[in-house]
């Protein structure tokens, strides 16, 4: 059996996917089902004091499709969970005694100063390892000041982080920053400052993902209304590898990914840039806890083909190889080439080429497609399109 544990803020985790704050952690049962599928740790869902009014609505959740498959995109209206902190501090202390190798953390969300102190002295005092602040929930919550409100406020999220640090007597703090900031780095300096522990990037990203085009309503419809949503999935990916990568290059901060993870390959890329925990939402709700078998097999299977002996080893290998624009090559030259054998003849390439590049693809009568190299100036975009990938880039000449 690999070793796939990774430590984080301090704490140590058997495998580094963490079911992230969500319907799958609003239930200790539900955890409890999760960590004997082999999940390392799970963040119970975003809890408040017991006066916190959570009015929640239904239906809460559209799927963005594409090409008839589901589901690029989740959009969801949810909010915090309407259990308080009383059912909370009583499923950590169920969930550590039944489980005490797993990572239990909880998410918590307050109005006041006292609220956010409460809420972290009733969670260590019922045994909890970590603490996640949401600072980055985009709907609902910041119509009363609380969500990505703080976040998107460096000044904010630092004077928040400090208080929740400072009422923090034994466990790490993490803050759940929103990417609907114009420089995730600068949130994430401000937590640093506060003395917090780590950063979890991303939370959702504020969307809608379509609308009724006969009765004129957004999605998701309550009643006759809807409203901006968070977005969460595949689609969001790009969002959250990119904020990671920002944080992990430029903060001396740990930092928990979340965002579009489905794959043990997405989770590599996460950890290649930075990321030293990972956090899954929509593939779990989608394709059930048994998810984290596929990923944990996918991390050792890789390791064993790269000679990793530790995961530690994979976190932020690929952040020396990030560069800003002007630091890249511009001294070769490439063009593509097409696999003959496994063209299909469809054309697509041709279309692209002549539409969306530069004119370098000709069709003759067999339909394989013909690079004019002189034409062509390698910006790659037929390869993105090729529907059975035959095409590639190859380099033929220093500038
Ligand atoms: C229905 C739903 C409810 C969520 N509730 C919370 C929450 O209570 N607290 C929180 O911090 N994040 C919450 N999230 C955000 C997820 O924890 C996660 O950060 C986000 O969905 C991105 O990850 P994913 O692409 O793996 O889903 C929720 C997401 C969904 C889809």
């Amino acid at each position: 059996m690999t070793d796939l544990s990774l430590e984080f803020c301090g704490i140590k985790y058997p495998n580094p996917f963490v079911l992230a704050a969500a319907p799958t952690t609003d239930k200790e049962e539900m955890v409890g089902r999760a960590f004997e599928a082999g999940w390392g740790g799970a963040i119970l869902k975003t809890t408040s004091v017991e006066t916190e009014d959570v009015s929640l609505v239904y239906p809460m959740m559209t799927g963005l499709d594409y090409d008839n498959k589901r589901l690029a995109a989740l959009e969801n209206i949810d909010l915090i969970s309407h259990h308080h902190i009383d059912v909370v501090e009583k499923r950590v202390r169920i969930l550590k005694k039944e489980f005490p190798d797993r990572v239990v953390a909880a998410s918590i969300m307050g109005q006041a100063k006292e609220h956010w102190e409460e809420l972290v002295q009733r969670l260590e005092a019922a045994g909890v390892d970590l603490i996640e602040c949401s600072f980055s929930c985009p709907h609902g919550m910041p119509e009363k000041g609380m969500g990505s409100t703080i976040g998107q406020n460096p000044e904010l999220v630092e004077r928040t982080a400090r208080w929740v640090k400072e009422a923090a007597k034994r466990v790490p703090v993490v803050i759940k920053l929103t990417p609907q900031i114009a420089d995730i780095t600068v949130a994430a300096e401000a937590v640093k400052k506060s003395g917090a522990d780590g950063v979890c990037a991303i939370n959702t990203v504020k969307g809608i993902l379509g609308v009724d085009i006969y009765d004129f309503v957004p999605h998701p419809k309550v009643r006759d209304k809807s409203t901006i949503g968070g977005v969460s999935g595949l689609a969001i990916k790009p969002v959250a590898l990119r904020c990671v990568a920002e944080i992990a290059r430029s903060v001396d901060i740990p930092v928990t990914a979340s965002g579009g993870i489905t794959t043990w390959r997405d989770a590599v890329e996460f950890l290649l840039l930075g990321a030293r925990n990972l956090q899954v939402c929509t593939a779990a709700m989608q394709y059930g806890f048994d998810l984290v078998g596929d990923l944990k097999e996918g991390l050792a299977n890789y390791m064993a083909e790269m000679n990793f002996s530790s995961v530690e080893q994979i976190v932020g290998k690929s952040l020396p190889k990030l560069v800003d624009h002007g630091a890249l090559s511009r001294d070769i030259k490439v063009v593509s080439r097409v696999d003959e054998d496994r063209c299909i003849k469809c054309g697509r390439c041709y279309v692209a080429c002549n539409d969306g590049g530069h004119q370098a693809i000709t069709i003759g009568e067999d339909r394989v497609p013909q690079f004019d190299e002189e034409e062509c100036v390698g910006c790659a975009f037929c390869t993105t399109i090729c529907p059975v990938y035959c095409l590639e880039m190859e380099r033929v000449e220093d500038k």
